[in-house]
């Protein structure tokens, strides 16, 4: 071998080491990509609240390596998520996206995490996809799939047996796979979903479908919107004068609003994997700890913006913060059994959590349990290859 040759493969070696020390040492960049203007601004606050709460719990380290943040306000808005993720990997090279609240705006995050490799936790967003057929061994969920609290309420209201309903939602990912979970259940149980009310994302003149739903008379509404469109959607139904006469159940229509619904909310069952009197020991001390740091209650978001970092927590440490090691990464967190306020729940084979699902009833402030609607519930996964 020449020296030529020996030289520059001196240089090479010695290149790759220093790219794979600098995986595993250092900062590690975590993109934020979360909503902090429009309907669900809030929820992005609150998911980066319970990621970062989590980190500070361990010292500000995960897997050895001090976490350092990359925040983009994404918009809730799918037009401009492929740039903005983009963005992340290339220009700012983070080592792990976490993102987002919106599925149209997860979808885009997905297949660039597919297409590039970069590790992506999805600390909201339902899209069944995610899990489904984009489903991929360096993209996990801390959430749910659309389906999963949906799926859960169909039984609910079919054993109540209420025989018509009525959906309203809006027509994107989550409202269209919200109600489908619903309908797989309830139609299956011998319900009739009579009509599927929609508007687009985040419309809220609720007023013209309020009155469709007054005059079909269904036994019950099923309902998914969240955010500030959550606000108004249930405040608009009392005052058309529904509450009361046509039961409205849902996912998500009161998770972090019931302040700004006040007693429009009141008697409200729902369905999630989180409610506000838990009160196992976990979940104690983590809303203890939140309050303590925020001045503020967690919700539904807070505990998945926590869990999100939790996963993230158990793959570094498997790796040693070596985030090249994605096989390894992978098989820790299948592995894990996280310690979720929720309570304890696995990840499936697509990496959907796999846990029970709540019904619950707003009492005061509060969504309070009133039993398990759907035990250790596991998304279908349809189109997973993996
Ligand atoms: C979604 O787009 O998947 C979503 C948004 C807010 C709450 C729940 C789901």
């Amino acid at each position: 071998m020449t020296s030529f040759f020996r030289t520059t493969l001196i240089a090479a070696a010695a290149l790759t080491a220093g790219a794979a020390f600098a995986q595993s040492t250092g900062k590690i960049k975590v993109g934020l990509m979360l909503p902090a203007t429009g309907t669900y601004a809030a929820l992005g606050v609150a998911i980066e609240n319970g990621f970062k709460l989590f980190v500070a719990e361990q010292g500000g380290k995960l897997g050895g390596r001090e976490v350092e943040y990359v925040k983009v306000d994404d918009e809730s808005d799918p037009a401009k998520a492929t740039d903005n993720v983009n963005k992340l990997v290339k220009r700012d090279n983070v080592d792990v996206l976490v993102g987002s609240v919106h599925s149209g705006v997860a979808m885009a995050m997905a297949k660039v995490a597919k297409d590039t490799g970069t590790l992506l936790i999805v600390p909201n967003a339902g899209a069944d996809a995610v899990t489904g057929a984009m489903c991929a061994p360096n993209i996990f969920r801390s959430s749910f799939s659309n389906w999963q609290p949906g799926y859960a309420m169909g039984e609910v209201v079919a054993k109540k047996g209420l025989k018509t309903v009525v959906t309203i939602t809006w027509k994107y990912a989550a409202g269209d796979e919200s109600v489908r979970g619903f309908k797989d259940a309830f139609e299956k149980a011998g319900g009739k979903v009579t009509k599927e009310l929609s508007l687009p994302f985040p419309n809220v003149e609720f007023q013209a479908l309020l009155t469709e739903i007054a005059a079909a008379k269904p036994d019950a509404v099923y309902t998914f919107f969240s955010g500030g469109g959550a606000v108004k959607f249930v405040k608009d139904y009392a005052a058309a004068g529904l509450k009361g006469k046509i039961p409205l159940y849902g996912a998500f229509v009161t998770d972090g609003t019931l302040e700004a619904q006040g007693a429009d909310a009141e008697g409200i069952f729902s369905t999630l994997h989180y409610a506000d009197n838990l009160n196992n020991p976990r979940d104690k001390a983590f809303r203890l700890a939140y309050a303590k740091t925020y001045k503020l209650q967690p919700d539904v978001f807070a505990v998945q913006g926590y869990d999100a970092a939790q996963i993230l927590g158990v793959g570094l440490v498997a790796v040693k913060g070596d985030t090249s090691k994605k096989a390894e990464f992978a098989a820790a967190v299948e592995k894990a059994k996280i310690d979720s306020p929720r309570g304890a729940f696995t990840l499936s084979k697509a990496h959907n959590p796999v846990q029970d699902i709540y019904l619950r009833k707003v009492v005061g402030m509060e969504n309070q349990v009133v039993s398990i609607a759907s035990k250790s519930l596991a998304d279908p996964a349809r189109g997973c290859k993996m």
